[in-house]
């Protein structure tokens, strides 16, 4: 099935319209505030880093960093207290992801900061219930992305969306054993592919029954909520987006056991 076919049946309603919008650019939005310089991005994805609900001396994980600017907020909700970790796999965007920080932040506010570069979905493995917040904005489909790229556009396929979302559910149990009980997770993707979204949190709530909630995030200005989380598209959000947010809430042990 091709790139259309596939999401003209999944948004069947609407596809004309989010297809024409994802062939725009997003409006910029400019973080200023507490920064050395202003950063652009989208304003849907600042409602990510939003959602977490980090405050100063928390330990943070941010699973999947790079180039930075959901980081860029995390510190700033930090003050230059507790802990925050920026992991990204990608060397070549973890440099990226150093320039950007370097270039944003005080030597203050980097100094609670350590750049990683494991597999997201090997961190339980290694660190358990360590951290109170974790932003897991997963790699995905990106099809805003992928539209205005005609030769990523070529190589598309469903499976490609199948294999994300395998990736993706790894992440979100590895974050969940990394996440302290009744520590927060954000669960977030640009991806407007279903199997990306609510099937992934579908998916941890069996897996990992009796160990996490999945909330959908409230207080967002734009957007719609889905079964388990909240769709920001930009053909009714004024260009934003898309992003998809999902509150996960690890069950302290007490509660999982009655
Ligand atoms: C959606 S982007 C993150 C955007 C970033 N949070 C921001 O706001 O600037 C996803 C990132 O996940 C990284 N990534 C892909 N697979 C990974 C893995 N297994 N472990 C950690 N990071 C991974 C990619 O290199 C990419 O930078």
């Amino acid at each position: 099935m091709n790139f259309h076919d596939w999401y003209a049946q999944m948004y069947p309603e609407r596809w004309e319209g989010l297809y024409s919008c994802l062939l725009d650019d997003p409006p910029g939005f400019a973080l200023r505030e507490g920064l050395q310089q202003p950063y652009y991005l989208d304003e849907a994805s600042l409602q990510a880093a939003l959602a977490l609900d980090v405050h100063p001396g928390h330990t943070v994980l941010d699973a999947c960093a790079a180039p930075g600017g959901k980081t860029l907020v995390l510190a700033l909700h930090l003050a230059g207290s507790g802990h925050l970790t920026a992991n990204d796999r990608s060397s070549s965007r973890r440099s990226r992801l150093h320039r950007v920080l370097r270039e944003h932040l005080t030597d203050e506010q980097r100094a609670v900061i350590k750049v990683t570069g494991h597999d997201a979905a090997r961190w339980g493995l290694y660190e358990q219930n360590r951290f109170d917040r974790i932003l897991l904005d997963a790699p995905c489909s990106s099809e805003r992305h992928v539209l205005n790229n005609p030769r990523e556009l070529a190589k598309w396929s469903p499976k490609r969306s199948r294999r994300l979302a395998v990736q993706q559910f790894a992440m979100a149990a590895a974050a969940l054993d990394a996440v302290k009980p009744g520590g927060r997770i954000i669960y977030s993707t640009c991806s407007i592919s279903m199997l990306e979204n609510d099937q992934v949190m579908e998916k941890l709530l069996k897996r990992r029954a009796g160990r996490c909630r999945v909330t959908v995030p409230s207080g967002i200005p734009w957007g719609e909520p889905t079964e388990y989380g909240w769709m920001i598209l930009p053909d009714q959000c004024g260009g934003r987006g898309p992003l998809y947010i999902s509150v996960i809430t690890k069950v302290p042990q007490e509660e999982s056991d009655s």
